[in-house]
C-alpha cells in the first residue's frame, strides 16, 4: 500500500502516488479526453458569475454549473456529447485507494491558470455518501485548505503537488475544502503552467 498521511481524520494525502512517468502518461490521457471533451467555463447558480477554474468531464456523469444550479448530468453543457471515458489509471487510482466503494460514476476536470482558485465548499450533489471522493493532482502545486462540516469550523492548508492523490472519506466526506491558490512554476509536466485537478465521486447509490 502506498505512504499516506491523515491530515485531518478521514482526509488522506498520498503524496506522489504517480510518479512522473505516470503522470506523463495521464497528462497524455487528458490531450484525448479533452479533445472530445472540451474545457468550458462553469458558472455560479444564480448569479451566473464566471469561475475562475475551467473544466471538463469523464465518466458517466458530469458535474456542471450554470445559472440553473448545480447538478450531474450525462453530457457535455455545450456540445451534448456522452463525456468520455475515465481513463483507465485512473480507475485502477480509486480500485487502490477505495477498494471497498463502488465504482466511480464522474470525474470532474478542474483546470487551473495561474491565478485561479477554488472557494471553500462541500462535495454533496452525490446521492452515495459512503464512497470517499477520490483526487489527483497534475502540474503546478496548489495550497488546499481543508475544514470542518460547517463552515465556521477551524481549517487548515497544505500542499498538493503533481502525482499526490488524495482521498475525502469518513468523516472528511462532507469537510469544507478550496484551493487558496497555485503555487506558479513549481512543476514542469504541462505546457506553460498552471494545474489540473481530477476528482473522482460515485454520484448514484450502489
Ligand atoms: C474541487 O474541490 O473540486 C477541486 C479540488 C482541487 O482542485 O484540489
Ligand atoms: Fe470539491
Amino acid at each position: 500500500m502506498a505512504q499516506s498521511i491523515e491530515v485531518v481524520p478521514g482526509l488522506r494525502h498520498y503524496p506522489l502516488y504517480f510518479d512522473r512517468a505516470a503522470q506523463e502518461r495521464l497528462r497524455d490521457a487528458l490531450d484525448g479526453v479533452l479533445a472530445a471533451a472540451p474545457l468550458f467555463q462553469p458558472r455560479m447558480p444564480r448569479t451566473g458569475k464566471p469561475f475562475s477554474v475551467r473544466m471538463s468531464n469523464c465518466g458517466p456523469l458530469g458535474w456542471v454549473s450554470d445559472e440553473a444550479g448545480y447538478r450531474y448530468q450525462p453530457g457535455h453543457p455545450e456540445t451534448g456529447a456522452p463525456w468520455p471515458p475515465i481513463p483507465e489509471a485512473l480507475l485502477a487510482l480509486w480500485r487502490e485507494i477505495a477498494p471497498a466503494a463502488p465504482p466511480p460514476e464522474a470525474c470532474l476536470i478542474n483546470v487551473y491558470a495561474a491565478g485561479a482558485r477554488m472557494g471553500l465548499h462541500q462535495d454533496r450533489d452525490e446521492a452515495e455518501l459512503s464512497a470517499p471522493v477520490v483526487s489527483l493532482s497534475l502540474g503546478d502545486t496548489a495550497l488546499f485548505r481543508v475544514g470542518g462540516v460547517t463552515r465556521e469550523a477551524s481549517t487548515r492548508s497544505f500542499r498538493l503537488a503533481s502525482g499526490d492523490a488524495m482521498t475525502l472519506g469518513g468523516p472528511a466526506r462532507l469537510a469544507f475544502h478550496g484551493v487558496d491558490r497555485i503555487l506558479a512554476g513549481t512543476s514542469t509536466l504541462l505546457a506553460g503552467s498552471g494545474r489540473i485537478n481530477l476528482t473522482m465521486r460515485r454520484v448514484t447509490r450502489a
